[in-house]
């Protein structure tokens, strides 16, 4: 019984190491599809001086989900260092969602001009331009 008892436990720790890193490679929710017009948008912020401000911004507001070099947290966040992922979203989808979040109980919160954080349309964009960059 003792023994039994034991394996049981092994196979609990065994099995809940085991769960994060199935569901480390994709979001855990569904991502809300930016609209149409979005979709097509250009990214009008990409100078050099827009990437460097970008960096500063995800560092200091996204990194502690998304990752410092956009590696996720391996708890549902994207994973912006994803080339095959990323390489499906258009810049107005990350636009768009970093601005109005991916709805009500999402973990992931707007924070544009509307939101609780006040970003400018502009740090948006520049930071949009960093996550660019995170790609492997
Ligand atoms: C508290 C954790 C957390 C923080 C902080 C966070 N995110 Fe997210 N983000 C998520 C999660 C989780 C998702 C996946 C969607 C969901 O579950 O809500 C996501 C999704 C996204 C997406 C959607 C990409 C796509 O595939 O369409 C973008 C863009 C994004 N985040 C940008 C940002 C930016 C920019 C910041 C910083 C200003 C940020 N996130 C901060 C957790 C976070």
């Amino acid at each position: 019984m003792r023994r039994l008892y034991k394996s049981l436990l092994s196979g609990l720790v065994l099995f809940s190491l085991a769960v994060p890193s199935v569901y480390a490679a994709t979001p855990e929710y569904t991502i809300e599809e930016a609209p149409g017009e979005y979709q097509s948008m250009e990214n009008p912020q990409t100078s050099a001086a827009d990437l460097k401000r970008g960096e500063y911004l995800y560092q200091n507001k996204c990194s502690e989900c998304h990752g410092e070099e956009g590696e996720g947290d391996g708890d549902g966040a994207v994973i912006f260092n994803d080339k095959a992922y990323m390489t499906e979203r258009t810049d107005g989808q990350l636009f768009y969602i970093a601005m109005e979040g991916n709805g009500e109980d999402a973990e992931m919160e707007g924070y544009g001009p509307e939101s609780d954080y006040g970003m400018s349309e502009k740090k948006l964009w520049q930071m949009v331009t960093y996550i660019r960059t995170l790609v492997k």
